[in-house]
This record gives structure tokens, C-alpha cells and sequence, in this order.
């Protein structure tokens, strides 16, 4: 267990686009303080100080790294960077919670697992779908037994186009590494390790089996669609992915949407938006089709905002380094959620069934680079 910190002092490393929804939740937590901010641009990383009212800022992670008063960092870099990243602050002795994907390849993050634990600091990744209250809620009901036992889980995303401030906000730069070859394959690695974090996450079990097909679609790979089999034979799961380019998609952030529906022997379950608000439902729906006394129930209080998610991602970390408790997504989950992304993009190519438990390394889809 790591030792309790009270009052943390956190440095932020990449200022780039996901950064202001990540560091809301430390701004507003009275129990840490941001104290620097890293960026290799130096006009980015000023800005960004001057912003969040961090009193400094540096285009040198050697800076936070020397600093004896910085206990954690929050690594925000490209993917690709992560690995090196880490190793840097774990080497340093800085606890870390760093975002999604945890790396480009199952090794390199079984790496940064190791290094993190023989450091004996906390390495969590920072996955905001697993504190998504909706899917909070749903994960919530499902282990209450609302819908008795699961047998299907349905996970489905559309991206398309959207009109958001936030996505008119964007810098470019995230689209060059994404759509390269620094990433090993695009949307379904990038944005799809969401939905694998979720698939296993939400019910709580591994999958031991993957088929499916994959598409290549612009600079995407895209549609997919994924089976799931789960370590409960009686519990099948389906991703679902597409592309709408001509689709414009009501959202306060990204022009994409995602829907979840989770059935068990007695009922349903669904979560009805994350990224975008496409739909005008409530964001949680069950149903419960019990003999005698069939109900549906929606869950108006629930708090929706797709930002919510990092906010309270943020938090969780706080909490952890406050009482010296372990924070998720570990990074073995994270291994496993990787895992699960590479044995797509193999069973897509293979056309055969992958034991995800078995890839290391990391599978590239045929064409990618593009
Ligand atoms: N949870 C989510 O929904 C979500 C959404 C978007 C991005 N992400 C993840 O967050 C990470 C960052 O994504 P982004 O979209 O903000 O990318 P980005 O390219 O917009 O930002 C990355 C920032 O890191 C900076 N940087 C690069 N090298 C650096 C270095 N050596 N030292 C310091 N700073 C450096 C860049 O200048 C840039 O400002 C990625 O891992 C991405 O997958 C997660």
C-alpha cells in the first residue's frame, strides 16, 4: 500500500487537447495543488498555467522529474511518449496516473507495470468511461442483480461530425500521431480502448475469445464488429464501431456517440449516451421483466456530462494518494484492455478466433499505416 500523502502536489505533463477536461478535477479538489505544468511548447504550456492559476510552467519533464516536491504527475502526452514517460517519473520516484492507452504494445506496458512496483509508487491509467456515472450506475445495477445473470453485453460507437466549441477548439496535432505510424492503428486503438476497458470492466470478467471482421475506411478502421466471449460461457459480448462522415452528431465535445445495453435473464439495462447526447432518453434505462410485475426505470438524477468522467477520474486519484490506497484502472487492467484491442485487429486479419490473454507485443492492421 503506498504511504498516504496529505495534501498531494501534482505536476501536469502535455497540454495539449484532452488537458483542461483532465486537470479540472485536481483544480477543484481543495486536498491537492497543480504546481507545474510541462509542455514542449513553451507558449502551450504558459497558457495553460496562466489558465489553471499553476504558478509554473516548463518546456523540460527533467524539471518536474528533479523536483522534490512534486509527488505525482499526470501524463498527458501522445501515446507513443508514454512509455518513456513513465519510466522517467516511476525512475524518479513520482507516483503517476497517466491516460489511456497506457501504451503502444502489451510488453511496453507490462514494462511500466514492473517499473512501477519495483519503484513502489502507484502507476494507475486515467480512464474516464469507468467513472462515467451512468456507466457507474449500470455496472452498480448489474452487480445488485437487477437484471439477473448477464448473458449479452452490447457495446456500440458512431463516429461522426459535430458543430461542439470543443471540437472547433482542437489543435491539430492529435490527428498526426494518432494517423501514423507513431500509433499501431488508429480509431479502433485510440479511442476503441474505451469500450475494451469497458467490456471488461463492467461486468466484471475477462474475455477469453475474439472474433471479428474489420474494415478500413478512410483514415479509420472502421466499420468493426467484435464478438466477445466471456470466462461465463452463458455471457456473449458485441462491439459494434462505425463511421458516419455525413452524420452530424448533437455533442459538447467529440462528434461521436456511444450506446451500452447489458440483457440478463430478467431484464435490461441500458446506457443511452457518453461522448455525445444523440439521443434525447434518459441516460440510464432498466428494465425489469419479472413475473407478475414488469418495470422500467429511468435514472433522471444521474449526472451525464461526458466531462463528469475525467472530473471524477481526477478525483479518484486524489483520493487514493490522500489515503494510500490502490486508485483503477490498474495497469494490469490496462494490460488486459490492450490485449483485448490487438486480438481485434488479429481476428480481423486472421479471420480465426484469438485468445486475447495470449497477445503480447502489439498486432497492426494490414495497410497501416495508411
Ligand atoms: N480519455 C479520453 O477520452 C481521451 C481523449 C483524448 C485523448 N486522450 C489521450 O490523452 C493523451 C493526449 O491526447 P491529446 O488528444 O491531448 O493529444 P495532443 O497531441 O493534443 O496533446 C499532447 C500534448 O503533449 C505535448 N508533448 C509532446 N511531447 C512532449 C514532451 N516530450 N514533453 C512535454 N509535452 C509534450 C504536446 O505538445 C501536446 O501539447 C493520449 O494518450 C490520448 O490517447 C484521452
Amino acid at each position: 500500500m503506498p504511504t498516504p500523502i496529505p495534501s498531494p502536489r501534482i505536476g501536469i505533463v502535455g497540454a495539449g487537447n484532452i488537458a483542461s477536461l483532465n486537470v479540472v478535477g485536481y483544480l477543484e479538489d481543495p486536498r491537492c495543488e497543480v504546481v507545474a505544468v510541462c509542455d514542449e511548447f513553451e507558449d502551450r504550456a504558459a497558457r495553460a498555467a496562466s489558465a489553471w492559476g499553476v504558478p509554473r510552467s516548463t518546456t523540460h519533464v527533467e524539471d518536474l522529474l528533479a523536483d522534490p516536491s512534486i509527488d505525482a504527475l499526470e501524463i498527458l502526452t501522445p501515446t507513443h511518449l508514454h512509455h518513456d514517460h513513465v519510466l522517467a517519473a516511476v525512475a524518479a520516484g513520482k507516483h503517476v496516473s497517466c491516460q489511456k492507452p497506457l501504451a503502444n504494445s502489451v510488453d511496453d506496458a507490462r514494462a511500466m507495470a514492473r517499473a512501477a512496483e519495483e519503484a513502489g509508487v502507484v502507476l494507475r491509467v486515467s480512464e474516464c468511461f469507468r467513472h462515467y456515472p451512468p456507466l457507474e450506475t449500470a455496472k452498480r445495477l448489474v452487480a445488485e442483480g437487477a437484471i439477473g445473470r448477464p448473458t449479452h453485453l452490447r457495446l456500440r460507437t458512431v463516429v461522426g461530425q459535430t458543430e461542439s466549441a470543443f471540437q472547433a477548439g482542437l489543435t491539430t496535432d492529435g490527428y498526426v500521431w494518432r494517423l501514423n505510424h507513431q500509433s499501431p492503428g488508429g480509431h479502433l486503438f485510440d479511442d476503441m480502448i474505451h469500450k475494451y476497458a469497458v467490456a471488461l470492466w463492467l461486468l466484471d470478467q475477462d474475455v477469453v475469445s475474439v472474433q471479428a471482421v474489420v474494415r478500413r475506411r478512410d483514415a479509420f478502421f472502421e466499420p468493426c464488429a467484435a464478438v466477445f466471449e466471456y470466462e461465463d460461457p452463458g455471457l456473449l459480448g458485441t462491439m459494434e464501431v462505425s463511421y458516419a462522415p455525413d452524420m452530424w452528431i448533437r455533442s459538447d465535445y467529440y462528434g461521436a456517440d456511444e450506446f451500452f445495453e447489458v440483457q440478463g435473464d430478467e431484464g435490461f439495462l441500458w446506457v443511452t449516451r457518453c461522448t455525445g447526447q444523440l439521443l434525447d432518453l434518459p441516460a440510464v434505462v432498466l428494465y425489469q421483466g419479472g413475473r407478475g410485475a414488469q418495470t422500467t426505470t429511468s435514472f433522471p438524477h444521474v449526472d451525464d456530462d461526458w466531462a463528469s468522467g475525467f472530473r471524477r477520474a481526477s478525483t479518484h486519484f486524489v483520493d487514493a494518494l490522500v489515503e494510500g490506497s490502490t486508485p483503477g484502472m490498474s495497469a494490469a487492467d490496462a494490460v488486459k484492455a490492450l490485449q483485448l484491442c490487438f486480438a481485434v485487429y488479429q481476428a480481423g486479419t486472421t479471420r480465426l478466433p484469438v485468445d486475447p490473454r495470449t497477445v503480447s507485443g502489439a498486432v497492426v492492421p494490414e495497410g497501416w499505416p495508411p
